[in-house]
């Protein structure tokens, strides 16, 4: 399937005609760090099959909604839900989100996930500021023909994840009680967790993290230049790293126990983004 920028505008159209003002960030929540969403002030709720042309989100931790509203003094539009390649969806139908948000004028996108921890000295409950990634297999999201009106054919992904913002969340972390560090995401494409065999191998290659989300986002954001942070919660220490197998269960509790701690960050985020020059 191609698209086109017409096809876009329907489901930003869509929104529109509900939400009565500009968002300023978007907000993508990770599996199971969905609680975020209860802190938004004055929420309005857009059910994701209620949208023109948008997707519909097959996972049980995922929410499915689209949520309007205001964290500390700031206008947010949050996804509860995203979408991943491991549903079935192509990686050509994952542009979608991001560039909603990019016809709704908003000025940043923070993207969060759930992932495992392949650098040792990390702990699980521990937060990455995302400050490259690694994706060796799956198509980008922007094959197919380009769609002009978003960005150019071949795009720069050098400083994809944007400095300033990367600065801003380091700074951030100071006096919070979460301990931040700064890494490489590593995409696999699931739904399996990685094999001992393959974390071995990626951390040979420089990765910090795994996890099977964001990239697709993360290239949207940077092909129609949206400035983006990506913070990843390591819910489990990767496959092989502990002498047992890894279980979702292990990832829900891990992701439970900080959620607070982590709204709280991501609130303090929020409420200093207009420090950065965007
Ligand atoms: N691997 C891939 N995705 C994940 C993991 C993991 O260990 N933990 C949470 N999401």
């Amino acid at each position: 399937m191609s698209y086109t920028y017409e096809y876009f505008q329907k489901s930003a159209d869509y929104v529109k005609s509900i939400v009565p003002y500009t968002p300023e960030v978007a907000l993508v929540l990770g599996s199971c760090l969905g609680p975020f969403a209860d802190t938004i002030e004055d929420p309005i709720v857009i059910d994701y099959k209620d949208i023109p042309n948008f997707l519909i989100s097959t996972v049980d931790s995922h929410a499915g909604k689209l949520i309007f509203g205001t964290v500390a003094g700031k206008k947010v539009v949050c996804m509860s839900g995203r979408f991943h390649s491991y549903e079935g969806y192509d990686f050509e139908q994952l542009v979608i989100p991001v560039r909603l948000f990019k016809l709704l004028g908003v000025k940043a996108t923070i993207l969060t996930n759930a992932a495992g921890a392949v650098n040792e000295s990390y702990r699980p409950g521990d937060i990455m500021i995302v400050k490259d990634h690694i994706k060796l297999a799956g198509h980008s999201p922007l094959r197919g023909p380009n769609v002009d009106e978003f960005g150019p054919r071949f795009f720069d992904v050098t400083n994809m994840y944007t400095p300033a913002l990367r600065k801003l969340a380091k700074d951030c972390a100071e006096g919070i009680d979460l301990k931040v560090h700064e890494g490489v995401y590593y995409f696999f494409t699931g739904p399996q967790f990685e094999t001992p065999a393959e974390i071995r191998a990626v951390r040979i290659l420089g990765a910090d993290a795994v996890g099977m989300s964001t990239v697709t986002e993360a290239l949207t954001a940077a092909h129609c230049g949206m400035p983006l942070m990506c913070l990843s919660v390591m819910t489990n220490m990767a496959a092989g790293v502990l002498d047992r197998p890894l279980t979702n269960d292990e990832v829900d509790e891990t992701a439970k126990t900080i959620a607070t701690r982590f709204s709280a960050y991501v609130t303090k985020i929020i409420g200093r983004i207009g420090e950065v020059e965007l």
